[in-house]
């Protein structure tokens, strides 16, 4: 006898990580698919990991966060976004940024809401979208220097649209969306009253001293807007799932009632050890971009070489290749490939598309440096 997945979650699959990972090991290739570092974060962050351990701070943290942890992250929004946030109403820790989309989008949307998502997307954006009940209204991103249309997303605001989901810097392309974007946004959410998810994850990944704009910081967007970090990213300790919500007390309220019953609390010496990341000086944030930066350059000019057709991140830590000048138009088959018989592995961007757009994807292979 076996047991078929309920209708809301049978057509999601296994992600493509799962499966791009699996065939990177078997083919022993080096894997540029899933988006993490290699390297560990800060020592003093461990050690603060470790000592909060042997400490005997093992229990339940409180369910919307150690209240140290709340006044640093207030404290890390005013430092590098004069942003005014109530560590008591306003910051919620959640179990990295993955647990704090869930949380907001299943505490905000009711059945037959529509929810806008820029595409290529975080490939959990519509599943949390299905798993809320809600109908995700998709808009592409459009090649080659992956520009919002203005009428496109236009179009896409509605009556009932209660949600669009913002990324910026943005996974897949490395696109850090400009003030005029962020602007028509705004201006659209303020008309059709609707709520924003701004995923912030990659805040601090940015090359050529691009700067990057906080959606809630937008006249009339602090009191619509849920703003989303990750610790993970950051502070490069992507398996502690520690991420954080930054919305006014209303949609703080939402994001709590759903998150006491996803996972009630995140990790508590991890939650200690955020606290020490937290308070690292500027040069920390120097070195983490000096690092990544030369990165980039060493991945985009060795994926130049080899003949594709190269956008240069402004931010993340991706790239997005164009495979055609290889002869290759379909992504997947070209990941394949390129990891059975080259030993690279890459994620195939289609994934990050809906049926209505795959298309668009079919011509790129995503790369994580
Ligand atoms: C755009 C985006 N949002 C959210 C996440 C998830 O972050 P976390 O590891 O904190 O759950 C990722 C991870 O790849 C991401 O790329």
């Amino acid at each position: 006898m076996s047991f078929s997945p309920a209708s809301r979650v049978s057509t999601f699959g296994t992600t493509i990580f799962a499966e791009m990972t699996q065939l990177a090991i078997q083919h022993k290739a080096i894997n540029l698919s899933q988006g993490f570092p290699d390297f560990d974060g800060a020592a003093e962050v461990k050690a603060a990991a470790i000592a909060a351990i042997n400490d005997g701070k093992n229990q339940y943290a409180i369910s919307n966060g150690q209240p140290d942890l709340r006044k640093a992250i207030a404290a890390h929004a005013k430092r590098f976004y004069n942003q005014e946030a109530n560590p008591d109403t306003e910051i919620t820790v959640v179990s990295g940024a993955t647990e704090g989309l869930f949380s907001s989008i299943i505490g905000i949307l009711n059945p037959g809401d529509e929810a806008i998502i820029i595409e290529p997307f975080y490939d959990s954006y519509a599943p949390d979208v299905i798993m809320a009940g809600g109908v995700p209204r998709y808009v592409p991103l459009r090649a080659p220097d992956w520009h919002l249309d203005p009428d496109e997303l236009t179009r896409a605001f509605n009556n009932k649209t209660k949600l669009i989901i913002v990324n910026t810097p943005h996974n897949p392309t490395g696109k850090v969306f400009s003030q005029s974007e962020l602007q028509l946004i705004a201006d659209l959410c303020i008309k059709w009253n609707v709520i924003a998810i701004s995923d912030e994850v990659y805040e601090h990944i940015l090359f050529d001293d691009t700067k990057h704009i906080r959606l809630a910081q937008l006249d009339g967007m602090r009191e619509r807007t849920i703003t989303i970090s990750s610790h993970g990213k950051s502070f490069s300790f992507t398996g502690w799932k520690i991420g954080w919500c930054i919305a006014p007390p209303d949609l703080t309220i939402a994001v709590r009632r759903a998150h006491q019953f996803v996972t009630f609390a995140s990790g508590t010496p991890f939650q200690h050890a955020a606290v020490n990341a937290l308070s690292l000086d500027d040069e920390y944030y120097a070195a983490l971009i000096r690092d990544y930066q030369t990165k980039r350059d060493f991945l985009t000019s060795a994926l130049s070489n080899a003949g594709l057709d190269v956008s240069i991140p402004k931010g993340t830590y991706f790239i997005m290749a164009g495979i055609q000048p290889l002869g290759f138009d379909d992504d997947v088959t070209f990941c394949r490939y390129l990891t059975k018989e080259i030993g690279v592995a890459a994620i195939p961007p289609s994934a990050f598309y809906s049926d209505e757009h795959k298309a668009l994807g079919k011509r790129y292979a995503r790369f994580a440096f």
